[in-house]
């Protein structure tokens, strides 16, 4: 089969490296891909979701995956199944669980799922009112789409205040933070927790860390992920079980009595607090870092996953998974996440690369021009290891990390510590 993947980052990157591997399918197209992606898929530049459904129609492409948040929160899937075509994610409405985090809050609360106390305003007399309440630190979120950047942990109630008053003005996020959420801050570890769903039935992947914050140790800035490892020991079945019942289950049965049942990647970002699951957010995707640790364990040809999950057919299907362990860790350009850096070329050693069994990378934020590939994003690729143990599969990401080159390079020294600590 034809495939479309909608997207260009890393996470597409990745999906699209599995599915090339995957016997059942044929042609990989990608809108819009990168740089490296145009070696094994055909890039297309195409946003508008009519004209791309036009594209699906004309080339006869049987299914469609979306990679990125923007256009399920658009509403992509909505304009592709109205026209009958095959596509794998969550719809306009139901993707409101990561659009608004107003939405997401209020739901959390009608259903009773654990979350942070919370409130929700777009007055500043409440903020500040609800903020003098709280220990510190305090949480202060935009409620529409930052990517990634609109939450801040303020340290003091006047920072608190100060951050509230510029997202309300429309200073900080223009209109994503003209409403906004302040919460209690929440003591504990993250996990990332995926769900692919086909609106009835879901099947629950291996557990992944992120480490969001720029610098060894999970010091300086937050920034889309640094980094990520599957499957985490800090989970165990006691606490998937916990997940499964107090959040999965009431997260899907809820959103069906909204009338919007889930389809897609149900993401979610956990706080665990004194061993019990604490919901920080959902979001209607896989996540970046995370998805290019999921991928290489999947033992389930890719397609048959998304494919089944579109059709509504997931409880047939037996998800199997490696008895293996995958690490990433982001390289990325000199100035992120603050502002953009010059673009450089990228050398990678090949002689060694190919030699090392059970690594590869991810390209991410790449353009190819003459046939050189150039570091023109962010996040500019993931070194990714597999081995029988986390730290196997940590020392072959780091072992390729050093075969690879461009000006400014960064990345974390420490991907994957917390399960590592006590080797
Ligand atoms: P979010 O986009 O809501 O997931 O927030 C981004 C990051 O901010 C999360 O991954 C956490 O690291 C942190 N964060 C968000 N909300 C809280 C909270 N209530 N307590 C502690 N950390 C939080
Ligand atoms: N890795 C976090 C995210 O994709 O939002």
């Amino acid at each position: 089969m034809d495939i479309l993947i909608v997207g260009g980052g890393g996470r597409e990157y990745s999906m699209a490296l599995f599915l090339k591997k995957d016997e059942a399918v044929d042609k990989i197209y990608m809108a819009s891909g990168n740089g490296a992606s145009s070696e094994f898929a055909q890039n297309i530049d195409i946003k508008d979701f009519d004209k791309l459904a036009d594209f699906v129609v004309e080339k006869n492409i049987e299914l469609t995956i979306v990679g990125p948040e923007a256009p399920l929160v658009d509403g992509i899937v909505d304009v592709f199944k109205k026209r009958g075509l095959l596509i794998f994610g969550s719809s306009k409405n139901a993707s409101r669980l990561e659009g608004s985090k107003i939405f997401m809050k209020n739901f959390l609360k009608k259903y009773d799922i654990p979350t942070a106390a919370f409130i929700e305003t777009d007055e500043f007399q409440k903020a500040e009112k609800f903020i003098d309440t709280l220990e510190l630190p305090i949480v202060v979120k935009a409620d529409g789409l930052c990517g990634g950047k609109g939450v801040v942990i303020a340290s003091s109630g006047d920072e608190a205040k100060e951050v509230a008053k510029d997202m309300l003005s429309g200073k900080s996020f223009g209109e994503a933070g003209r409403s906004i959420i302040v919460e209690e801050f929440l003591d504990g570890y993250e996990l990332s927790v995926f769900a692919v769903c086909d609106g009835k039935n879901y099947k629950i992947l291996p557990a992944a860390q992120d480490h969001k914050r720029l610098l060894d140790g999970d010091i300086g800035p937050n920034t889309g992920g640094m980094g990520a490892y599957a499957p985490t020991p800090l989970i165990d079945e006691d606490l998937y079980k916990k997940i499964e019942n107090l959040v999965i289950k009431p997260t899907l049965s809820g959103m069906t009595q909204e009338g919007c049942p889930f389809e897609g990647v149900l993401f979610i970002g956990l706080m665990i607090v004194g061993g019990e699951p604490v919901v920080l957010e959902y979001n209607v995707r896989f996540g970046d870092p995370e998805c290019e640790v999921l991928m290489p364990l999947l033992k389930t040809p890719v397609s048959q996953l998304f494919y089944k999950a579109a059709k509504g057919e997931l409880e047939d299907l037996d998800l199997e998974f490696y008895d293996k362990y995958a690490v990433a860790v982001v390289m990325a350009s000199e100035n992120y996440p603050y502002k953009s850096s010059t673009p450089s070329e990228i050398i990678v050693d090949k002689s060694v690369h190919e030699e090392l069994s059970g690594t590869h990378i991810s390209y991410a934020g790449v353009s190819k021009e003459d046939e050189k590939l150039y570091a023109t994003g962010g996040r500019v690729l993931l070194s990714v290891g597999v081995g029988e143990s986390i730290k196997e599969a940590r020392d072959k990401a780091y072992l390729l990390c050093g075969q690879i080159h461009f000006a400014g390079k960064q990345f974390r020294q420490d991907i994957a510590y917390q399960a590592l600590k006590n080797d």
